[in-house]
């Protein structure tokens, strides 16, 4: 009903009067992520439009990443996660806000000094003594990120401070970094990253790095994020400057 009738006389075509319903009713969650689409046959019907106008509007949306094609079971409204670029928030806030629940396995937790390698990418003075927190992170049941976070030891109070959220241990610890540097590149996969990601041979690869400082511009945390496939979309709002 949202997207009632379709109008030959509107100056709008056809498959993007389509287009604009189905996007106004995914937006509305009157179909949620993962629902199934009906077959194309079935919405040409309803609209009584042709099956070329319904596939382009399907193909439109497709492109906009709303809409998900798995081929051989039809098309299915996108589960990926978005992420607002420039807001620095922890992984337990991106999925709480999202109405999904953060949950984390750890694979190793551990305390050390940083190496001259370590140093290079860090920006931690070689010798500093550090915790590594390594975690795989799932959003519900669904892995989403593999997780290695470098933290400067001075910032908590222990490594067992870190149970659930990093960023609430540094808050509560008057730590919680105030500004970050992300920086985002395609990597490949090794085969045991994509398995613990329950990706496919061949998915994608994502790495998001951040850099956290405090107020006095000591670094507070280095990460490295994988993500796997097309689970998360990062979006950034763009200004022109005046
Ligand atoms: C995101 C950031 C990491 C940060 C983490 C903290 O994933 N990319 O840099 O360490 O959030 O999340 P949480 O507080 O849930 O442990």
């Amino acid at each position: 009903a949202i997207i009632g009738r379709l109008n030959e006389e509107q100056n709008l075509p056809l498959y993007q009067q389509l287009q604009r319903g189905l996007r106004r009713a995914i937006e509305m969650k009157l179909l949620n992520p993962e629902d199934a689409l009906p077959p194309e046959r079935d919405l040409a019907e309803e609209f009584n439009v042709s099956r070329i106008t319904v596939r382009k509007a399907l193909d439109g949306l497709v492109s906009e990443g709303l809409l998900m094609r798995r081929q051989g079971s039809g098309t299915f409204v996108a589960s990926r996660v978005e992420k607002s670029f420039s807001k620095l928030s922890s992984f337990t806030e991106d999925m709480t806000s999202r109405g999904k629940t953060p949950r984390s396995v750890w694979l190793r937790k551990s305390q050390g000094v940083v190496s001259p390698e370590e140093a290079m990418s860090t920006g931690f003075a070689p010798g500093t003594p550090v915790y590594r927190f390594n975690r795989l992170r799932y959003a519900d049941d669904t892995p989403m990120a593999l997780e290695f976070c470098t933290v400067p030891a001075f910032a908590l109070p222990s490594l067992e401070a870190v149970q659930s959220s990093l960023y609430d241990a540094l808050e509560k610890a008057g730590n919680r970094p105030r500004r970050a540097l992300q920086r985002l590149r395609a990597v490949l996969l090794t085969a045991p990253q994509t398995e613990l990601l329950h990706g496919k041979e061949g998915d994608a690869g994502l790495l998001v790095e951040r850099r956290g400082f405090l107020q006095d511009g000591r670094t507070v945390e280095f990460s490295q994020s994988y993500y796997c496939g097309d689970t998360y979309d990062f979006v950034a709002e763009l200004t022109t400057s005046e």
